[in-house]
Formats: C-alpha cells, structure tokens, sequence
C-alpha cells in the first residue's frame, strides 16, 4: 500500500517515466507497479502520445470494457450501439430492452430544441433601468465584436440566437447578468461559446469606457465570469415506447400485461415522489446515456449535471422517466437535456470515440442525442423490470460471476465449471469463494 505522502514540488516538471518511478516508490513493490503501469501503454508510441496528450501528469492508461449493443431501433432505423461502461449488466440489458421493444415497434424520439446557454457575469454600479436602456447598443456592439468568430457556425445554420440582460441586483449588490442562447450544431460548442463569452466581457467592457456622457464611475464594469451553462434544459430531447398492455404478458408469470404495466407505472411514479428513489432511478438511466456519451467522445459530467438539474426542475428531484396507460396502451417515456457534439473535442481525436461514431453512421448531434437518450431508456426499462419481478441481484450477479472469479484468481478450468455449477443458482462472493474451496480440495 502507498502511504498517504505528499509529493514535492515540480512533479509536472518530470518526464513521464520518472513520473511513474516516483508514483511506483510510494508501494512495497516499486518494480511489480512500474512493469503493471507500463504494461496498460499502447504499443504504439504514437498513440501513447495522443492519450497522454489529452490530460497531464499521466503515467499509464485506465482500461473500461467497450461493448455493443446490437440492433437498437429507433425511429425506424437500426443502430449497432457502442458502450463504455465498467458495470456488468449495463450492456445486456440495454439489449435485452432493445430486443424486446424492436418487437414492439421501436423505440420513439424526437429533438425538442438544441440551444446551449452561455453566461456574462457582471457587475455595474449604475441605474438598472439606465442599463436597461442603453442594452440594445450594447446587443449591437458585441454582435458586431463577435461576427469574425461566429461567422463560420452562422454558415453552418448556427451562432447566436439571443441575448437577455438579467437583473439580479436584489440578491446581489450590481449583479446583472448576459444569457447568451447558442446554436452550436454538430459541436458540442463549449470552445466555441467560451471564446465568444470572453471576447463578449472584453466589448462590454469596452464599451462603457467609451460612454463619455457617463461619470467615471459608471465607465467601469467589472467582469465577474464569463463561463457557458451545462444547465441546458431547451437542448433536450424526448424518447418513448408504447404498446398494447397485453404486449406485456408473460414478463410476470403472475400478472396479465394489463397488471404488470400498472405496477410498472407504480414503481416510475414512486420515483416522482421520493428523491431517495428518484436518485437511483435516474441513475439506472445515466447506467446507458453515459456508455454511449463516453464511447463518442463527449462530456459526461456535462450530460449528467444537465440532466440532475432537469430532474429537479419542479423544486423536487425527480424520476427523469414517466409511464402512462390510456386506453390499455402503455407509454414509457424519457425526456432529458443532451449536449453533444460529433465533431470537435474528443470526438474526432479519440481514435475509439471516431470509430463509434462511424459505427452508429457518423450521425449528427441531433441523431446523437436521440442515440444516447434512447440507450438511457432502454437501461431504465430494463433496470424497473428486473427490479419489480425477479430481482435486480439474480441477472446483476450473474454478470458479476466474472468479476468475482477474476479477484478469486480462479484458472480457466475453475471459471467454466464455476459457470456452470452457477446457471441456476444464486451467485454470491461467499458462494463462489466456497465453491473454488471445494474445487481446489
Ligand atoms: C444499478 O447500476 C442501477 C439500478 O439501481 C437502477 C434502478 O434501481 O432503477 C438497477
């Protein structure tokens, strides 16, 4: 174990080899977490050199499974879905739910709207309603100041699309702010906005020091921050499937399809109402957007601070998905905020995030959200299903086996017959760790 000392200064000075020897003399056993370390480097100097390059101090690469999830329909066209996820299970049943609503006519989605939010942050100790006045020469200036930068997302069908000055001065001595809405199109546009956002600061700034008719005081602003928003509830999207309630018979070999979506229903609404439950709900729910956000590249910090914000939209956290059943037809519906981008960041450096991309047929960002929000869904289903009839443990476990067999050290020969003695038993680390006793006897 590495005892828990500080480093001396200048460790971002050090190449990366010596990097790795000073990290590797804090365990017993330097050597063994040295060789360990370099054995996860690519073998291809190259393109160590890009992964290294993506972050600092790095000192070996961290490995999590990229699996597929195969023949996702949505809205009439098939998808081969990448996903990187380090949960056992999270593949599967994004495909189990994916194969049981393809035989139900897919799963349904639709783009709300795409526009990103940017913020300007300021401070002006001067009359709110005199600032209200002089705001559309100021909307003009920093249009005029940013046209060179947003010039080619204009081409594009993007740029921006509209600036509101908020007054906030009665929670904060001379705070107002500028909320900027964007259209960044297939990017995900964090660059984009920041710089527009900082040079926005520089033209507010300037032109109060041009204000001569003003008093001195008032030709200053200060600029507190200029930062966009992961707060993006208007670049959102919604993804559903419906069927007949009879199209549920036999998920539950207790309950008709009618009974079964009513207690379905049941379980989602508990998430409307209890945060506890909401939490773990909507977090079945990122089990499948962020496979996919991470296997194209894209922020998943980002996608999932949005979508815990909208969940809270109502002053209550709440479940992100809904059911409803009218006329025996059940409706299970997911609407979240999703900014993604398909060119631009990651996406085209990351060499694994271009092939995903290239795998769902490079879509649009659009598309995109439509592809993640879907696989979220198709996780969530799956998760309220396993949960209201067998059990989340029983398909968990089994999945887990792998893992447990792995941190027992078992031999190949141990972990085919531990699968099998398993199939129809419960899988517990006890249970297993008994088993390989009796195996190795
Ligand atoms: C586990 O990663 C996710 C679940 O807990 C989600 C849920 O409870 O809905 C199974």
């Amino acid at each position: 174990m590495a005892p828990h000392n500080s480093i001396k200064k200048g460790f971002s000075k050090l190449i990366k080899e010596d990097k790795l020897k000073l990290i590797a003399s804090y365990f017993e056993n330097p050597g063994e977490v040295i060789t360990l370390l370099k054995s996860y480097w690519h073998s291809d100097k190259r393109q160590q050199q890009l992964f290294d390059e993506f972050s600092e101090n790095t000192i070996s690469n961290f490995f999590i499974p990229y699996g597929i999830s195969p023949n996702v329909n949505i809205n009439g066209k098939t998808y081969i879905v990448p996903m990187v996820i380090e949960e056992s299970s999270v593949v599967a049943a994004a495909s189990a739910a994916a194969k049981f609503w393809g035989e139900r006519g897919g799963f349904h989605a639709q783009v709300i709207d795409t526009r990103k939010i940017g913020q300007v942050h300021f401070g002006w100790n001067g009359d709110k309603e005199q600032l209200q006045e002089l705001f559309p020469k100021i909307k003009e200036r920093l249009l005029a100041d940013t046209a060179v930068m947003t010039e080619k997302m204009v081409k594009r069908g993007g740029g921006i699309l509209d600036i509101q000055l908020i007054d906030f001065t009665a929670q904060i001595d001379d705070y107002y702010q500028l909320r900027i809405a964007f259209n960044t199109c297939n990017s995900m546009g964090a660059n984009f906005i920041n710089s527009v956002l900082e040079q926005f600061g520089h033209s507010l700034q300037n032109f109060f020091a041009e204000q001569i008719e003003l008093p001195e005081t008032l030709r200053k602003v200060e600029i507190i921050m200029t930062i966009l928003s992961n707060n993006t509830p208007d670049c959102r999207v919604k993804v559903w499937v419906e069927c007949p309630v009879n199209q549920l018979d036999g998920i539950d070999e207790h309950l008709s399809g009618a009974e079964y979506a009513q207690k379905f229903k049941k379980a989602v609404d508990i998430a409307h109402i209890d945060p506890y439950r909401a939490t773990t709900h909507n977090k079945g729910i990122y089990n499948g957007i962020d496979a996919v956000v991470i296997a194209t590249g894209n922020d998943f910090r980002a996608v999932e601070a949005a979508g815990h914000t909208y969940a809270a939209r109502n002053g209550r956290y709440e479940s992100l998905s809904s059911v409803s059943i009218s006329n025996d037809i059940f409706r299970f519906e997911l609407e979240v905020p999703m900014a993604l981008g398909t060119v631009g960041g990651l996406t085209g450096l990351h060499p694994l995030a271009k092939k995903s991309l290239e795998l769902l047929g490079n879509p649009t960002a659009p598309e995109l959200m439509i592809i993640a929000a879907t696989m979220g869904l198709a996780n969530n289903f799956s998760a309220v299903r396993s949960l209201t009839t067998k059990g989340i443990q029983a398909g968990h476990m089994k999945m887990h086996l792998n893992n447990i067999l792995n941190q027992l050290q078992a031999s190949e020969e141990e972990k085919r017959k531990a699968r099998e003695h398993f199939k129809e038993k419960t899988v517990s680390y006890a249970g297993v760790e008994k088993y390989l006793e009796s195996l190795r006897k």
